[in-house]
């Protein structure tokens, strides 16, 4: 595919995806390498299968109707509070918008079910994500030692929004 083709890029949604006990197999590790080739962390197809992915706002995959070029993944914590256990967008698409427009899906969604604030862990030499989340009100509330191989980690929570503000 050609990235940078007009055509390619608007074929490309952030949609729902059924749950992921009904994905198969060859979905499941495309995606645990897209996590790999955009994190560097590894995980078991059996592991993200287990994951408490909530169905009505947590399930989101970017899609041109045939593969998936990035994940969104949430869970519900309590009942106003979403956490994110993954977000990844394909590295020849990253940049172009994508991730902030899978963050509004997301977050509309979720608004729309009552959720009011979302949680996530970052890596503490990920600037480009803590950026991304600054900029949708997320702050760092915690300091995680040895959060992923011996990198550090913020736990940044704040208000579910929908759009970014320019700080
Ligand atoms: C984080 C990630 C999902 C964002 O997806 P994306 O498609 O690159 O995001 P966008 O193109 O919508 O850009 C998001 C924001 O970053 C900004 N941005 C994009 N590329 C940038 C760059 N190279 N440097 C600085 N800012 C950049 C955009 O201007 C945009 O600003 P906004 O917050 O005002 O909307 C994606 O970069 C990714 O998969 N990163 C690796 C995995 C990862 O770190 N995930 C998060 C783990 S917690």
């Amino acid at each position: 595919m050609n990235d940078d083709s007009g055509d390619a890029l608007e074929h490309l949604k952030w949609v729902k995806s059924p749950a992921l006990n009904q994905w198969n197999n060859r979905r499941l590790l495309e995606a645990r390498q897209l996590i790999y080739e955009t994190t560097g962390e590894l995980y078991e197809t059996k592991r993200l299968q287990m994951l408490p992915l909530d169905e009505r706002f947590g399930m989101w995959v970017l899609s041109d109707g045939r593969k998936d070029y990035g994940i969104l993944w949430a869970m519900k914590l309590n009942q106003q509070t979403a956490r994110v256990l993954a977000f990844s967008v394909s590295i020849d698409l990253q940049g172009k918008g994508f991730g902030g427009q899978g963050w509004s899906t997301f977050a509309q969604t979720a608004k729309n079910l009552g959720i009011k604030r979302v949680q996530l862990e970052v890596r503490q030499d990920n600037d480009p994500a803590i950026q991304l989340y600054h900029r949708r009100g997320l702050r760092p509330r915690g300091y995680i030692t040895g959060f992923y191989r011996g990198h550090d980690g913020w736990l940044m929570m704040g208000p579910l929004r929908v759009q970014p503000s320019s700080q």
